[in-house]
C-alpha cells in the first residue's frame, strides 16, 4: 500500500488540494481533521467545555467515530451517526483545536487512522501524520502558506457562504488555532525531517495540486489504482 502524508496549519488548502490529488491518482482520500472534529462536536453537543481535559476524557467512552465512504466521498459517523455536515463550524473549529490537544483524544483516534492506512492507497491529510500515524509514509509533505494568506482564503470561503465575517478576525482565529496546534504538548503540528515543504501562498488551486502530484510521481511513481 502507498500512502502521502500531508501535514501543514490550518487553512493552507490540505483539505482540497489533497481531495483532489487523490482523485487524480486514485487515491482514497483520508482527512484526519474530521475526527477530531466529530469528537468536538459530540463535546459541545453535551455542553462539556472543550477545554476541560477531564470532562472530556470522562465522555470518550460513550463515543464512537468511524470513517465511512459514499462513493470517493469520506463520511464521518458519531454514535452511528452521520455528522460530516455538521462540522465545519467555527464552533466546531476552535473545539478540535482544544480536545486535539488531549492526549488521551488522540490515542483514542489513533487506531482508526493507522487502520484504514493498512488497507488502502491513501493521501492522509492532518497535523501529525508523517511524524506520528503513519511515520513510515513513502510520500511526506509539509503544505503551508503565510498566516495572511490562509485567513483571506477562508475569509472568502466564508463570504461566499453567505456569512457576514471580519477578516481580522478570521486571522486571530487562525492564528490562535495555528498557536494550539504548533504548541501543544502531545503530537504538535511539525515539519517532519523527511517532508517536503510546499509553500502555496503564490500558488493558485490548480498549481498547487500539481505540485503535490509531482511530488508524488517522482517518490512512488505512476499512482498505483
Ligand atoms: O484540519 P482541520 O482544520 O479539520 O483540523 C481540526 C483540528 O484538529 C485542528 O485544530 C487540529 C486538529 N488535528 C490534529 O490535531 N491532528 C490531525 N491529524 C488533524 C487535525
Amino acid at each position: 500500500m502507498y500512502a502521502v502524508a500531508i501535514d501543514g496549519p490550518a487553512g493552507a488548502g490540505k483539505s482540497t488540494i489533497s481531495r483532489a490529488a487523490a482523485k487524480a491518482i486514485g487515491f482514497l482520500y483520508v482527512d484526519t481533521g474530521a475526527l477530531y472534529r466529530a469528537v468536538a462536536y459530540d463535546i459541545l453537543q453535551n455542553q462539556i467545555d472543550p477545554t476541560d481535559q477531564k470532562a472530556v476524557c470522562g465522555r470518550l467512552s460513550a463515543i464512537e467515530v468511524h470513517f465511512g465512504y459514499e462513493g470517493s466521498e469520506q463520511q464521518v459517523y458519531l454514535n452511528q451517526e452521520n455528522v460530516t455536515d455538521k462540522l465545519r463550524t467555527p464552533q466546531v473549529s476552535a473545539a478540535a483545536s482544544s480536545v486535539s490537544a488531549i492526549g488521551a483524544v488522540r490515542q483514542f483516534l489513533f487506531s482508526q487512522q493507522q487502520d484504514i492506512a493498512r488497507e488502502n492507497n491513501i493521501i492522509m491529510d492532518g497535523r501529525d501524520i508523517g511524524t506520528f500515524v503513519l511515520p513510515n509514509a513513502q510520500v511526506k509533505i509539509y503544505l503551508t502558506a503565510t498566516a495572511e494568506e490562509r485567513a483571506r482564503r477562508r475569509f472568502e470561503e466564508l463570504r461566499q457562504k453567505g456569512e457576514t465575517v471580519d477578516f481580522q478576525h478570521v486571522l486571530a482565529d487562525l492564528k490562535k488555532r495555528d498557536e494550539n496546534d504548533m504548541n501543544r504538548d502531545v503530537s504538535p503540528l511539525r515539519q517532519a525531517p523527511d517532508a517536503i515543504v510546499v509553500d502555496t501562498s503564490q500558488m493558485d488551486f490548480a498549481q498547487s495540486v500539481q505540485a503535490i502530484l509531482k511530488i508524488i510521481e517522482k517518490k512512488i511513481g505512476q499512482g498505483k489504482k
